[in-house]
């Protein structure tokens, strides 16, 4: 009896290990491939903002040890929401298991394992120029380069895209693109609708709003007035999409003004920025809309307390809202701050009383900042309260802080990358029946 259990305790100790063993038979083809190429290659392929591709076997095993270190300690991929992150469909964040699983693979020296006929797996086809699910229907960028010169300067142009369709055209997403995102600290886009009679092309086709005089800036009112949908891109950020029925449309003759807030640059570096356009043959039954909150939008004045950053102070600011008219859904939330930003939250509060997580980044990085998609809509009842909340660092201690030694900072609307911002943009529609259970799908 003593000898029989003593030989199910040595089993029971030994097959499980066995088990292990086997389970740890990571390798590039079977377990690593399929989850670099969902999690890293969107961003690390030719064209794309990584700075590097992570393709092929070789791509990756070259830098193993680094993609290991990067991935456990989460600075990629890119993600910064708290653990409400769940609450977003674009959620990039990898599982502990499959960062424990790159880790295996790369401490059992990146077994490349076996196919049935060669050793690569095929790579997955992406398109070029876009990191939607199919190419876009219309491009439209500025006509021609533009120079920033090599001077420490930093510029806002505001570049003129006219354009002439068939038809009107039903949007259902919407990319920036850039060919030098690197220089672009933030881009905003206007889709302004014009007169058949109109002259699009007459006029300057770009205005150097930080060196010309800003009177030229008047020949774009005209257009500016017919505005239709306005969007942006901050660095990090992709494509924006909607659901089915869902979106806006583009005039048939117009002129998208794109603003180019580009970075101070030691060298001179060219750029053609633009967007991408996907078009879709559903109505547009529920039109989006952008809500701006904090700076440069709703409640700007109402930042309590008065936005200004002392040297070598760390400042919370907060502005609260309540939400006019009917009661909203929320499709999409994208928080804003600048370079000494350390924390952003927004949430509302509703008349009973509930909370609603809109979106919260406890570690602030300006460089990765997203448009954060909601898995399901996300009603907000007439009448709540929401408030938006950023904390800041401006003391010499910030790595960040542009100024050594600090300086005190304003908000001078300017939006210049060395001013700060406290602003959430949600993308919205008024709310309908059902809203808070429809099944979005993110392309
Ligand atoms: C949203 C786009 C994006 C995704 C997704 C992404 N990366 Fe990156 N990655 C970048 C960019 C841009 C940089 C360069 C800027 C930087 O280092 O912050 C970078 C840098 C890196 C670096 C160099 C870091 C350093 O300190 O120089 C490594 C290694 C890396 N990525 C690995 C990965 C791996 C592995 C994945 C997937 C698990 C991944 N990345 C997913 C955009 C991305």
């Amino acid at each position: 009896m003593q000898f029989i259990k003593s030989i199910i305790v040595t089993l029971l100790i030994v097959l499980p290990g066995c088990f292990t063993m086997y389970a740890q038979e990571v390798t590039f083809n079977k377990d690593i491939a399929p989850l670099i190429h969902r999690s890293c290659t969107p961003c690390h392929r030719p064209g794309e903002s990584g700075p590097f591709s992570l393709i092929t076997y070789e791509d990756v095993a070259k830098r193993a040890s680094f993609i290991k270190t990067v991935t456990r300690n989460r600075y990629m991929p890119p993600w910064k929401p708290d653990v409400h992150d769940t609450l977003f469909i674009n959620n990039r964040k990898l599982s502990e298991k499959e960062i424990q699983v790159i880790a295996t693979w790369v401490n059992n020296k990146m077994p490349r394992g076996e196919n049935r006929k060669n050793t690569t797996i095929p790579i997955p086809s992406f398109n070029t120029g876009t990191q939607y699910n199919r190419l876009p229907d219309l491009v439209l960028k500025m006509q021609r380069p533009f120079l920033i010169k090599g001077d420490n300067m930093e510029r806002f142009i505001v570049f003129k895209i006219p354009y002439e369709l068939p038809d009107s055209a039903n949007v259902e997403a919407v990319e920036f693109i850039s060919a030098n995102k690197k220089l672009v600290h933030h881009a905003n886009f206007a889709i302004c609708a014009a007169p058949e009679k109109e002259d699009i092309h007459a006029g300057d086709d770009f205005i150097n709003v930080t060196e010309d005089d800003r009177s030229k800036y008047i020949q774009y009112d005209a257009f500016q007035k017919n505005m239709v949908y306005y969007g942006g891109w901050i660095p990090g950020a992709a494509y924006e999409s909607y659901p089915k029925g869902m979106g806006w449309v583009m005039p048939r003759k117009g002129v998208i003004l794109l603003t180019m807030h580009y970075a101070p640059q030691g060298k001179e570096e060219q750029d053609i920025s633009g967007l991408n356009l996907f078009f879709t043959k559903s109505t547009i039954k529920r039109k989006i809309n952008l809500i701006s909150i904090g700076s440069g939008g709703i409640g700007e004045k109402d930042i309590d307390p008065y936005f200004f950053i002392p040297a070598e102070k760390i400042k919370t600011f907060q502005v609260k809202v309540v939400t006019p008219g009917m009661d909203q859904s929320v499709l999409y939330v994208w928080p804003h701050m600048h370079l000494l930003g350390k924390k952003f939250r927004a949430y509302a509060v509703s008349p009973k009383g509930d909370t609603i997580q809109l979106v919260t980044i406890p570690e602030w990085d300006f460089n990765w900042q997203e448009l954060y998609r909601f898995k399901h809509l996300v009603k907000i009842p007439q009448g709540s309260v929401l408030t938006v909340e950023g904390s800041y660092d401006n003391t010499s201690n910030n790595p960040n802080n542009p100024f050594h030694p600090p300086q005190t900072i304003y908000s001078s609307g300017d939006m210049k990358s060395t001013d700060e911002m406290l602003t959430l943009v949600m993308l919205t529609f008024p709310y309908q029946k059902g809203d808070e259970t429809l099944e979005l799908v993110q392309p």
